[in-house]
């Protein structure tokens, strides 16, 4: 029988993730209490995370970006990939990121929560990028064919797509939720960035307002094309090289982040400077990859899993 060869994967507490990841920070993390102040930007991969946590920090931080993936890193740490730890010692204001279904996600009606959807053609594209990129996936020579059975059967990291998303759009209209879409962030980006500001506090929405110069200045290091440039060095100077035992002692991370650099040891990889992370940044990339025979596949398998929801209108092009 045929069997799709997917991306290096683990389960862990009936969870996939990154077979690099630790097991036990995401156990750590699935125990995780929220505080009071928490900040979580959700998403299923390849959604706008990276965009959005970029976004939350330039707010943060008054019209500057990141300087260095550590410092992105500090800001808006991955939960499930640093382990809880890195989250009590966040600086504050920050945003935690997080990949998990509402029914897994550490909850409490004071902690806030971002969550970015987008359609599942391009979710499902730009994780098979991601999944090639990466040298920790063991991919780079995966197929899209084998990819999409994958993603169609809800195999990938962090579960089944149309799962995660049905189990917080029950929750978009919690006053402690701002759920948001891709499609809609790229078609007008300034109005939610100004969303996001006034759900992160009054305060940021009435700055950048007033400070037009601001504005403009977030939109531009937030842009795709800024981030292709910032971002894509951050990520592989990390995620793209060997790390010697002494480098990785010596380094000020966490310990989840340490697991992956030293789990990067005991693979294959060509080093590269560079990593693909922020790729093409547009919509309807999905159309030079799918056959018509999967995209009548996956838009009959949407039919079925959005019944009696309106997300079919998030994405008018896709479902006419
Ligand atoms: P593509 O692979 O389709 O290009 P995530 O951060 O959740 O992993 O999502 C990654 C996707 O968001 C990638 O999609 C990436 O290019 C896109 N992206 C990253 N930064 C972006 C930006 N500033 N504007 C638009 N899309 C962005």
């Amino acid at each position: 029988m045929y069997k799709p060869k997917g991306p290096d994967y683990q389960d862990v507490e009936g969870l996939k993730i990154p077979k690099a990841f630790s097991p036990e920070c995401l156990r750590d993390s699935l125990r995780y209490k929220p505080k009071a102040d928490d900040v979580f930007i959700v998403t299923f991969p390849k959604c706008g995370t990276t965009w959005t946590q970029h976004i939350v920090i330039n707010i943060l931080k008054r019209g500057l970006p990141p300087e260095s993936f550590e410092e992105f890193q500090k800001l808006s740490p991955f939960m499930e990939l640093t382990g809880p730890g890195v989250v009590e010692t966040m600086p504050r204001p920050g945003a935690i990121k997080t990949h998990l279904p509402f029914d897994l996600q550490p909850y409490s009606l004071q902690a806030k929560y971002i969550y970015i959807t987008r359609n599942p053609f391009d979710c499902c594209v730009s994780l098979f990028h991601h999944s090639r990129t990466l040298p920790i996936y063991q991919y780079s020579d995966g197929a899209f064919e084998d990819f999409f059975e994958i993603f169609i059967n809800g195999q990938t990291e962090f579960g089944d797509y149309f799962d995660h998303l049905l189990s917080w759009y029950e929750h978009r209209k919690d006053p402690n939720v701002l759920f948001l879409v891709y499609e809609k962030m790229k078609a007008d980006t300034r109005t939610d960035v100004l969303n996001i500001a006034k759900f992160l506090d009054q305060e940021y929405e009435d700055m950048l307002v007033k400070d037009v110069q601001m504005m403009e200045n977030i939109l531009l290091q937030t842009s795709v094309e800024y981030m292709k440039k910032s971002t894509n060095k951050h990520f592989g100077s990390f995620f793209g090289s060997v790390h010697s035992d002494e480098d990785i002692d010596n380094k000020n991370i966490p310990e989840g982040l340490k697991h992956i650099l030293n789990y990067m040891k005991t693979i294959n990889f060509k080093p590269q400077s560079e990593l693909n992370f922020v790729r093409k940044g547009i919509v309807g990339d999905w159309k030079n990859h799918f056959t018509p025979e999967q995209t009548e596949r996956l838009r009959r398998k949407c039919i079925q899993k959005f019944e009696g929801t309106k997300i079919p209108e998030f994405w008018p092009d896709i479902f006419k």
